[in-house]
């Protein structure tokens, strides 16, 4: 395997929202600075129903707080630092943080994971989309996903990108189902 490096990804690229046309941006995280607002926005996401219940319910039991908002942030930066990990963030045009879609690894197999404000819906395909083409022009060879059997929602997501079912991938035993992508 070989490592990939942060070159040609850290770049700022608009993604368009299903059905309304609207423009958001997809930004490495490493171009958006830190502070309150955007510490605040991450945990209003990531406490909605949607994204605790599928994401956080195990992990954080006491609910989605600021200061697992803002360890994420500071996780996420190191990951462009570092090279090691590779974070994007939709906002909106204003720069309020709406959703997030990661490389996990800077070896050309890696896993990618995402979640969008429920109140911006319609992005996660098409962000997933530019961020498995800016992967493979990365020089990474295959992404992969991995999520539980009743997630029907991401696992559309996934299917509408291409990726196909291959269990092989899975590794965390929370998850029912891996999908990959050869790129
Ligand atoms: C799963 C999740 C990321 C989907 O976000 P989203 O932005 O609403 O996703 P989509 O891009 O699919 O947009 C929503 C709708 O727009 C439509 N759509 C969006 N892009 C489209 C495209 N390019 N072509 C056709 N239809 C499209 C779809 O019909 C989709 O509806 P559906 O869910 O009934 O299939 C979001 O619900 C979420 O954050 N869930 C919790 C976290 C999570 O599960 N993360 C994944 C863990 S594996």
């Amino acid at each position: 395997m070989s490592q990939i490096s942060k070159d040609n990804l850290e770049v700022e690229t608009r993604i368009t929202q299903f059905g309304t046309s609207k423009e958001y941006l997809l930004k490495p995280i490493s171009l958006i600075h830190e502070s309150p607002d955007r510490f605040r926005e991450i945990c209003e996401s990531c406490s909605q129903d949607q994204i605790y219940k599928w994401l956080f319910t195990k992990r954080f039991p006491e609910g989605y707080g600021l200061e697992n908002a803002k360890e994420f942030f500071l996780w996420a930066q190191d990951g462009w630092k570092y090279g090691t990990h590779f974070v994007y963030l939709l906002t909106t045009q204003a720069g309020e943080i709406v959703g997030s879609i990661d490389i996990r690894s800077n070896k050309d197999l890696a896993e990618s994971g995402y979640w969008v404000n429920s109140n911006h819906a319609g992005l996660a395909t098409n962000a997933l989309s530019k961020v498995a083409q800016l992967a493979s022009n990365a020089g990474y060879k295959t992404l992969f996903a991995q999520v539980e059997s009743k997630n029907t929602r991401s696992i559309k997501v996934l299917e509408r990108n291409g990726f196909i079912r291959d269990d092989k991938f899975k590794v965390n035993e929370n998850c029912d189902y891996a999908y990959k992508k050869m790129l």
